[in-house]
């Protein structure tokens, strides 16, 4: 029976426990054992209990649960080999030789690499007596797949990764009810939103929530000039009638020399122009919460995909993630999607921020 360990890492997404719930399930109805890893790559190094195989029952309720139940980190230590030496004799002591691993371009870059390395490390474990050569036999290759969870929606070669409209949801529910209070006191509100170094979820935010402005990490305005254009469209706004103003600013927003808007700087260029402003940075709570529908979907059709890779991959095929194009599940070549997401990110910013524009206002953002 092939032995699969499954395991989350880096920051929680809504939707990683449907991805679980769903490789484990999968797994089993291939005849497979699957064990979960906590704690991400460093349960994979502590091996012991962190190591555990999951039932079919483990997983029930699992599918709406946001965050993700079997633990996640960011692990330094995995970035060492001695690191991935260690996790992978722990994975050889369980019998396992297949691994699918849900979390972001840093984690599954990560994995790529121990499959990369792992004939040598086997090796280094036989030279040093740690595995036999039986075990050496058994295990002389590692079989990879994986699944973007991020609410970031920050991969390419795939439309969206699980837990970005979880998160873009709670984003509008929570720019809403700022709404309501911005209307009336005839307030300005600026609004920070997640995404690291990507503004997707800034950009859909403010299509969504008919923001007067938006500031992108992709699309850095003028340093020295951001300020009055941005004082002039929302004056603007303001004499067509609007009783609020709403600026969204994504985590990452720089200007032309690289220098971070932060929402303070929003709020005092607001406050020139004489609106009553305040900033509210969403935080956590964007990552909080059940699954929408979609990230449940997505999850449980990704998942079984994944196992499927796992069992038909070869030595020879490379390391895949599970995707979704065009509404089809599909398999992308891991290092492919990591170096196309660096090409690629703001080409995909300035098509949708030109879709946004021109459903907003003609001068959103000028
Ligand atoms: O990658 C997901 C994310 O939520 C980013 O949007 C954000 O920049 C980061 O993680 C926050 O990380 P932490 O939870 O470690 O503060």
């Amino acid at each position: 029976r092939k032995r699969i360990g499954v395991l989350t890492s880096g920051g929680d997404a809504p939707g990683m426990n449907a991805a679980v719930r769903s490789v484990v399930r999968s797994g089993i109805n291939q005849n497979c054992d699957v064990y979960a890893i906590n704690e991400g790559y460093s349960g994979l190094i502590k091996g012991g209990d962190m190591i555990h195989k999951m039932s079919w029952d483990d997983v029930r309720g699992y599918l709406s649960i946001g965050g993700t139940l079997i633990g996640t980190a960011r692990c330094m230590e995995f970035r060492e080999r001695a690191g991935r030496l260690q996790a992978c004799y722990n994975m050889i002591e369980r019998g396992i030789d297949a691994l699918i691993v849900i979390g972001g371009d840093g984690s599954l870059t990560g994995a790529d690499t121990f499959r990369d390395e792992w004939p040598g490390l086997i090796k280094e474990l036989l030279d040093t007596k740690r595995i036999d050569e039986k075990q050496y036999k058994a295990h002389q290759h590692l079989n990879i797949s994986g699944m973007v969870g991020s609410i970031d929606n920050d991969m390419a070669m795939t439309d969206h990764t699980i837990g970005a409209y979880s998160s873009l949801s709670r984003i509008c529910t929570n720019i809403s009810w700022v709404s309501a209070t911005a209307e009336s006191h005839s307030r300005a509100f600026v609004v920070e939103v997640m995404g690291r170094h990507c503004g997707w979820l800034a950009l859909m935010a403010s299509i969504a929530c008919r923001a007067d402005y938006v500031f992108l990490p992709e699309m850095p305005p003028t340093a020295n000039e951001w300020v009055g254009k941005m004082q002039s469209v929302i004056e603007r706004h303001r004499k067509g009638g609007r009783r609020s103003t709403l600026v969204v600013v994504a985590e990452g927003a720089i200007d032309s020399e690289l220098n971070r808007i932060s929402p303070e700087m929003v709020k005092d260029a607001l406050v020139e122009i004489g609106l009553d402003t305040r900033v509210t940075t969403l935080g956590h709570v964007q990552r909080g919460g059940s699954p929408v529908a979609f990230d449940r979907l997505l999850a449980t059709l990704q998942g079984a995909e994944a196992v499927r890779c796992v069992l038909e991959s070869t030595p020879e095929t490379p390391s895949e993630i599970i995707g979704i194009r065009l509404n089809k599940i599909i398999r992308v070549p891991l290092q492919e999607s990591v170096a196309a997401t660096k090409r690629v990110a703001e080409a995909i910013s300035k098509k949708d921020f030109q879709l946004a524009r021109s459903l907003r206002d003609s001068d959103f953002n000028e």
